[in-house]
Formats: C-alpha cells, sequence, structure tokens
C-alpha cells in the first residue's frame, strides 16, 4: 500500500540514495535491505520543503562513483553524524555563503550513518568489531554476530513472515509507527535543547540493545535459531523506525525554510 500511494518521482530518491549507498564497500552496519528501510520509512516523514532539497541534491548525476574511504570515515559513526550535518547546516541555514563541501555526499553518509548508529551492534563493543569476530550459526549457516544483525534477521524475516516480500515488512513497521508506537514518536524525533541531531542519545541506546538483546546468549560458537530471531525480530524492526524518524526529523530541522527566514 505503502508503495501505491506514492508516485515514481517520490520513490527516485530512495532508489538514488541506495545506488550511492551500495558504493560504500566495507562499512559495517545495516544491510541493503536495512538501509532501503531506513530511508523509505524516513520519506513519508519528510516535509515538503525537505523532499524538495533532497531531490535537488540527488540529481541523475549523482550516480557516479562514491570512493570506498568511507569505511575509514566511518571509525567513529557519531562524529561523522556531526560532521555532514554541519555540513548541511551551514549551507542551508545560511551560514557558510561559500560552499565547499560536496552536499550530496553529506546527504549520502548522513541517511547511512543516522540508520547505522540504529543498528545494535555497530556501536558494539570494540574488542569483538561490533560483534564481527563472534562466530555463531544463523540457523545452519555459518556467519558472524554483526551480519546477523546487519542482514540475517532481516532477511529472515521478510521469506518467512512477510511472504519475501521487504515492502511488506516496511509496511508492518509503518503501521505501528501509526498505531502501537504513535506515542513515542515525537520523544523519538526531539532532540535536547533544540538540537538538530543527537547521535550520542542514539548510539547509547544502541549499546544499551547491544547488551540486552545483541550479545546474551550469542557466545562464540553458538547456533541461534527461532528462540533468538523471534525475540531479536522486534528490536531491529523498532529501530528500523527510530532510524526512519530520525532521518527524516534531522532532514526536516536541516532544510526548513522557516528557520532560514528566522535566523536570517
Ligand atoms: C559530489 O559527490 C557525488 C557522489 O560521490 C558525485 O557524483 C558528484 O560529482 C560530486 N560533486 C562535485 C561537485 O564534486
Ligand atoms: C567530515 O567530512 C569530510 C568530508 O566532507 C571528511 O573528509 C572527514 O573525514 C569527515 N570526518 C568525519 C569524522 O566523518
Ligand atoms: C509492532 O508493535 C508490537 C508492539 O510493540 C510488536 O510486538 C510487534 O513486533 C511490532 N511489529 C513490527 C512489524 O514492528
Ligand atoms: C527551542 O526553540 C524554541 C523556539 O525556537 C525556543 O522557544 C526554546 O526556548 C528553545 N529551547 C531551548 C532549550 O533552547
Amino acid at each position: 500500500m505503502g508503495f501505491r500511494r506514492m508516485g515514481w518521482h517520490e520513490l527516485l530518491w530512495v532508489g538514488r540514495l541506495l545506488v550511492l549507498m551500495q558504493l560504500l564497500h566495507g562499512v559495517f552496519g545495516w544491510g541493503k535491505d536495512g538501509h532501503f528501510a531506513v530511508c523509505k520509512i524516513a520519506e513519508e516523514y519528510l516535509t515538503k520543503d525537505a523532499l524538495a532539497t533532497v531531490k535537488e541534491l540527488l540529481p541523475d548525476s549523482a550516480r557516479g562513483d562514491c570512493h570506498d574511504t568511507a569505511g575509514h570515515k566511518d571509525r567513529c559513526v557519531t562524529g561523522a553524524i556531526f560532521n555532514y550535518t554541519k555540513q548541511l547546516f551551514s549551507a542551508y541555514q545560511g551560514y557558510s555563503p561559500q560552499l565547499s563541501y560536496n552536499l550530496t555526499e553529506a546527504l549520502m553518509f548522513l541517511a547511512h550513518f543516522i540508520g547505522d548508529v540504529h543498528q545494535p551492534l555497530h556501536v558494539g563493543f570494540l574488542g569483538d568489531l561490533g560483534g564481527n569476530t563472534i562466530t555463531v550459526s544463523w540457523y545452519r549457516r555459518k556467519t558472524n554476530l554483526h551480519h546477523v544483525w546487519d542482514t540475517m534477521i532481516i532477511d529472515s524475516a521478510v521469506k518467512t513472515l512477510y511472504g519475501s516480500d521487504l515492502a511488506t515488512m516496511i509496511q508492518a513497521i509503518q503501521r505501528n509507527i501509526t498505531d502501537a508506537w504513535s506515542n513515542d514518536v515525537s520523544s523519538w524525533k526531539n532532540c535536547g535543547h533544540n538540537q538538530t541531531v543527537c547521535p550520542n542519545v542514539y548510539a547509547s541506546e544502541s549499546v544499551r540493545m547491544a547488551c540486552k538483546f545483541a550479545y546474551r546468549n550469542a557466545t562464540p560458537g553458538s547456533t541461534l535459531e527461532d528462540e533468538y530471531f523471534l525475540s531479536r525480530l522486534p528490536i531491529v524492526e523498532k529501530r528500523l523506525a527510530q532510524g526512519g524518524i530520525r532521518l527524516a526529523a534531522v532532514l526536516n530541522r536541516l532544510f526548513n525554510s522557516e528557520v532560514k527566514i528566522a535566523q536570517a
């Protein structure tokens, strides 16, 4: 339903953003489906101004090469979020007339990292590289815990619970946003002291969830099956929802023409 309501034009920016994001090699974080879900959820909540700016920043020409140095910039996800928010803020809130940043890249990285900081193991412990060195079996497949959280939980959910259709999963999450979680959404969006973005808040939530859900009962060599899958999936779905809502909120704050006038 969510897709049908939307014109091809609206879908286009998500597509472009994803094409660019997929070119980021070696970045830990949600897999392709997770990022798609976050962008898709965000899209519904963008203001007209924000959507217009997002489209403007993602022209066809933006399909070009996107170097993989992103993997190295990524060492500190909260720092990267502040960095790219600041670049977009100074460009769009009129503080810096000279545009020395590539704002297309800034938007792309910002969207990417806001998604990733919501993956609990993205900010897991450095000693195990966020679960990358914890070898586990996901049902009969050998993998590592980080990959389980990036990709496998979402994959298995799409295949076994959502008729192999990612769009159906996204719609289920969207229904919760307007229903079961509707009272929480405004607190997800808010950052204290009128900050544009608050990655430290998102990251500390992730750390708590990593301890409480991701690492628990997932010792090296363990086999993770239904019990782990079904108890962790709701966490993953809520984090995708929060990532999408917050991405939209941040872009709406950045690309809000009223703020520009008020501060001028
Ligand atoms: C900005 O980055 C995008 C994506 O990497 C690239 O396609 C575009 O050419 C860059 N623009 C400028 C002005 O360098
Ligand atoms: C901030 O962005 C610039 C590119 O615009 C990049 O060179 C730098 O590595 C980034 N720093 C962080 C911490 O992400
Ligand atoms: C929807 O919310 C309920 C209640 O919090 C939760 O049990 C369920 O897993 C959620 N479903 C999705 C798709 O997020
Ligand atoms: C946040 O912004 C609103 C309106 O712009 C202002 O009234 C309020 O005092 C600000 N709050 C803080 C904590 O800065």
